[in-house]
């Protein structure tokens, strides 16, 4: 990867994480979404990076994205933005919709005028998300939903909302469609506060009462609704990989100037062999995780299956980013405690890496399924 176009993007991502950086501190401290940030990350088209120029995108590719999912990485708030918009919203827009739902939806959220959310987890139905209890009925030309979603991201700033919901209970997980639901049609959101990490991101809990679309946003077909869900989260996957590898980046940027200021002993922390030992630990988790990211996105490229290959690296690159903020402290010892020193938001933000969008536990089971045929919890053929 890495083409003129893609450098291009790497740097008018730093150029804007310049000022961006150092004020999302201040909305991370408030625990405010940084909408200002948000509108300008539309401006530079970040927000609809591999979305056709027609519509309403910036008409790169996939490789353009990751490039950038890497170098906001270390801002994982604003990260998680470009993921969610991306990966949960405007790719299964582009890949189930009819022309008409693209045209009303895609050129908004791909240019950042509204933002998306994608509803998949419950209260009841979080790594079973097959078993959520939503409901759609059918009332002529309309769906009725009912149900509530929770820890859901952009819940209270989006305006487009793709819900799964069953349509047809008693057929199980082939009973769920997936609906394009607008705020205006009468979706109430309530945030959820105190989050570990991701602080400036927005997380809330999702009402459906009553709420009635027209059959023309269900997305695919109806029936369609788990494996949509699912396809999608193979790229959200990707993407949290993408964002992992630069947390680590940055954490590793951050601990060699460290290193390489701080003095014990009257010499530089760097010259010590236990500090570079952290140092090259994190150096080959960073490097690890980027190659299995890679190979996940080249497989996708070729229009193959990629879950294994996307659960491998979520999986690898969610838990070494945990390891490598450890170290980052570690490397920067007390001071790293201090939420002075940006490596403590590293290891907070990097909490949330291994639980969403499948816990680590949920992406061995989608390994496992995939290495012995066997599905995890007891279906057979291919996983
Ligand atoms: N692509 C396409 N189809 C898929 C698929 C995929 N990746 N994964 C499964 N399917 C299909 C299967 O082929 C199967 O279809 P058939 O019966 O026709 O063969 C069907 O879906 C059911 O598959 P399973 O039997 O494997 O389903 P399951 O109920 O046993 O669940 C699971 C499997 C892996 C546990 C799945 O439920 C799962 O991934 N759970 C975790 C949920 C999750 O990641 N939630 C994250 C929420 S979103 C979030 O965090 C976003 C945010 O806001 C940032």
């Amino acid at each position: 990867m890495d083409v003129p176009e893609h450098k291009e993007i790497r740097q008018l991502a730093r150029r804007f994480l310049e000022e961006a950086g150092p004020a999302l501190a201040e909305y991370e401290a408030r625990e405010a979404f940084p909408w200002p940030l948000v509108r300008r990350m539309g401006e530079l088209g970040f927000l609809g990076v591999f979305v056709p120029e027609e519509l309403g995108g910036a008409g790169l590719d996939f490789w353009a994205y990751i490039a950038l999912l890497e170098e906001l990485g270390g801002y994982a708030s604003l990260r998680s933005i470009l993921s969610v918009q991306q990966s949960l919203v405007l790719t299964p827009l582009l890949a189930y919709g009819t022309q008409d739902q693209k045209e009303r939806y895609v050129p908004r959220l791909a240019r950042g005028e509204v933002l998306g959310a994608y509803g998949l987890t419950e209260p009841e139905a979080g790594s079973d998300a097959g078993s959520l209890r939503t409901r759609a009925y059918r009332d002529g030309d309309h769906y009725v939903l009912e149900g509530q979603k929770t820890f859901i991201s952009h819940a209270n700033v989006a305006e487009v909302f793709l819900i799964f919901a069953k349509t047809d209970p008693e057929k199980g997980n082939k009973g769920i469609t997936a609906f394009l639901v607008e705020r205006k049609d009468g979706v109430r959101t309530t945030p959820l506060k105190g989050k570990l990490g991701l602080k400036a991101a927005d997380t809330g809990m999702v009402f459906l009462e009553g709420v009635r679309v027209p059959q023309d946003r269900v997305l695919g077909k109806e029936g369609e609704g788990f494996k949509i869900a699912m396809a999608t989260l193979d790229t959200g996957r990707i993407s949290l990989a993408a964002g992992a590898v630069g947390l680590m980046q940055r954490a590793l940027d951050l601990s060699l100037g460290y290193a390489k200021e701080r003095h014990q002993f009257g010499r530089p922390i760097a010259s010590f062999q236990l500090v570079q030992a952290h140092l090259a630990e994190m150096k080959l988790d960073l490097e690890a995780s980027r190659l299995l990211t890679y190979q996940a996105v080249a497989k996708k490229l070729r229009g193959e299956r990629y879950t294994l290959e996307a659960s491998m690296a979520k999986l690898f690159a969610s838990e070494a980013a945990n390891r490598v903020a450890y170290r980052a402290i570690q490397v920067h010892g007390g001071y790293g405690f201090f939420e002075e020193y940006e490596v403590a938001r590293l290891y907070r933000d990097a909490r949330i890496l291994t639980l969403y969008e499948g816990t680590s536990e949920i992406q061995k089971l989608v390994i496992g399924a995939h290495l012995t045929g066997v599905r995890a919890f007891g279906g057979h053929g291919e996983a």
